[in-house]
């Protein structure tokens, strides 16, 4: 039992939310050279087979441009790992029977013969292992190699799986488009060869443990429920702070800034989690309905909205935890007269019963203070009698903060009396912690999302329709950005929080809730 929460003592310690098969599978790895299989897909599957989570038999199929054979591709992966997840043994014999099922095929992404060849090799497999022909694809390359793979994925019946009883899945990376037409225009790319149950866009936001608890805590408390509506809630802020800079992807950001990159679907998500009706079951779809229904229920921008309910930034050089950083125009593959924006933020209004009138406030940015995500549910202030008439201005409204990382958690701020002959009130916090109140370490968001996309729970997944919309509501903003003047950038400094005009965007007493 953990410590800090107290179940009811009916002899249950978890509450599964629904069960799932994991069986037997092959799992292809598209982008097998690349950063994101060394950095987390590899260490995450040797986690996962550490923790018994892994089916058995399950071999992974690399395939990929570069030379290399089964022997050095497993030798690059132990090192891989050794680097990015040093606490993991890699020189047991844990690592020699996971490794004992990887294997690397060699091809070009855009050559027939070599899906030829990966559907003969797993044919072979599935009969040398006993794998009843089930297949999860993943697409770990950059966005331009989606399509080609796709198609040829299709055009080798690869999409469906090696045996009638098998399945066959397709996990598809970020980002998903550029924007609403390319978006659409991938998933009917994807609609062509795999059904929509086939296909998991990864968003790996939903993979992290208090992006995941917002549902737990909204829904398996009686406390918030009644409360979480415009009745009480006054604003609700999310904060995407980063310190890093672009961190040598210069190219990449320059195409796409912060809202593509962070706002339209990592922001996004939590927004809808924080946002939705409560789902009739605990099942994808019911979820995945909810979530698309508060996307729908934003209003939409149109150019005079974008003017004055958005904010542009761009850092400048400035001094980053005590060390002088360029500004972005200075990075490397950026523009010397970049317009991209690295810190944006916005107000949403949700116009549906529960939210009228509560501000939705959104801000992402790179090179800020903290690295640090949270979401900020400010309630009411409390009405201006009683307490109030005694001129106490120590009565804040009270707040929700609810911590997606790092300090993973939640605190709830309430007014207390000091202590002291005087009647003096004071904030005060009731904090929970994960790192107090567990005993097992948050787990990273891929190794949960690799583990669902095994067991066919797509819940954590982005469907397509959920993807289009957000799309559609972020769309027009960007395009208004062309058109409208741009702010003079850099307009902050590299380690402060934004722009002063992201300021000007909160109305009435809000102010930007500031991450301690
Ligand atoms: C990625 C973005 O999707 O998320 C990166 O492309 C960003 O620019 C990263 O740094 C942040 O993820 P996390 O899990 O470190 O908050």
């Amino acid at each position: 039992m953990p410590t800090g929460i107290s179940l009811p003592e009916i002899g249950y310690e978890q509450v599964e939310a629904q069960s799932y098969e994991v069986a037997p599978c092959a799992f292809v790895l598209f982008g097998a050279t690349g950063d994101l299989t060394r950095r987390k897909i590899v260490p995450a599957l040797f986690r996962l087979k550490l923790q018994g989570l892994l089916p058995d038999p399950f071999i992974i199929v690399a395939f990929a441009r570069r030379e290399k054979d089964d022997t050095s591709f497993r030798a690059d992966m132990r090192e891989a790992v050794r680097t990015f997840a040093p606490h993991l043994p890699v020189d047991g014999a844990e690592w020699e029977e996971f490794a004992r099922h990887l294997y690397y095929l060699r091809s070009t992404l855009d050559d027939s013969e070599g899906y030829a060849r990966l559907s003969s090799r797993l044919s072979e497999l599935d009969t040398e292992y006993g794998i009843p022909g089930n297949r999860v694809f993943y697409l770990a390359t950059p966005p331009e190699n989606f399509s080609e793979i796709i198609q040829h994925l299709g055009e080798a019946g690869l999409n469906r799986p090696g045996t009638e009883q098998g399945w066959a899945r397709l996990v598809v990376e970020k980002p998903f488009g550029y924007d609403l037409a390319s978006a659409k225009a991938l998933n009917s790319e994807l609609k062509t060869y795999f059904a929509e149950d086939q296909i998991y866009r990864i968003d790996h936001y939903l993979g992290k443990e208090t992006v995941q608890n917002i549902l737990v805590l909204r829904f398996a408390n009686q406390i918030f429920e009644p409360l979480w509506n415009g009745r009480y809630i006054d604003n609700v802020q999310i904060t995407v702070a980063e310190t890093l800079g672009v961190e040598g992807r210069g190219n990449y950001f320059e195409q796409s800034g912060i809202t593509r990159d962070m706002v339209q679907n990592h922001a996004m998500q939590v927004l809808t989690l924080i946002a939705m009706e409560p789902p009739v079951a605990l099942n994808a779809d019911a979820i995945r309905d909810e979530k698309v229904k508060v996307l729908k229920s934003i209003r939409p921008f149109t150019p005079q909205d974008v003017a004055k309910w958005t904010v542009r930034g761009q850092y400048g050089a400035g001094v980053q935890q005590g060390e002088e950083v360029l500004g972005y125009r200075q990075e490397e593959g950026v523009d010397p007269r970049s317009d991209t924006d690295t810190f944006a933020a916005f107000r949403f209004s949700i116009e549906n019963w529960r939210w009228a009138g509560v501000p939705f406030y959104v801000q992402a940015g790179k090179r800020l203070p903290r690295r640090v995500t949270e979401v900020q549910i400010q309630f009411k202030a409390i009405p201006d009698i009683l307490f109030a008439r005694q001129n106490w201005s120590a009565i804040q409204p009270n707040r929700l903060v609810i911590r997606i990382q790092p300090d993973e958690g939640a605190y709830m701020e309430i007014t207390s009396k000091a202590p002291g002959a005087q009647f003096k009130a004071q904030p005060v916090r009731m904090d929970f912690r994960y790192g107090a109140s567990f005993d097992t370490p948050i787990s990273d968001a891929y190794e949960r999302l690799i583990y669902d996309t095994v067991r066919g729970d797509a819940s954590l997944f982005a469907r397509d329709d959920e993807v289009e919309t957000a799309w559609a509501l972020i769309s027009p903003i960007l395009e208004a950005w062309r058109t409208l003047s741009c702010p003079l950038f850099p307009n902050y400094s590299a380690g402060t929080w934004g722009p002063e005009a992201a300021n000007q965007l909160l109305t009435g007493k809000a102010a930007w809730h500031i991450p301690q």
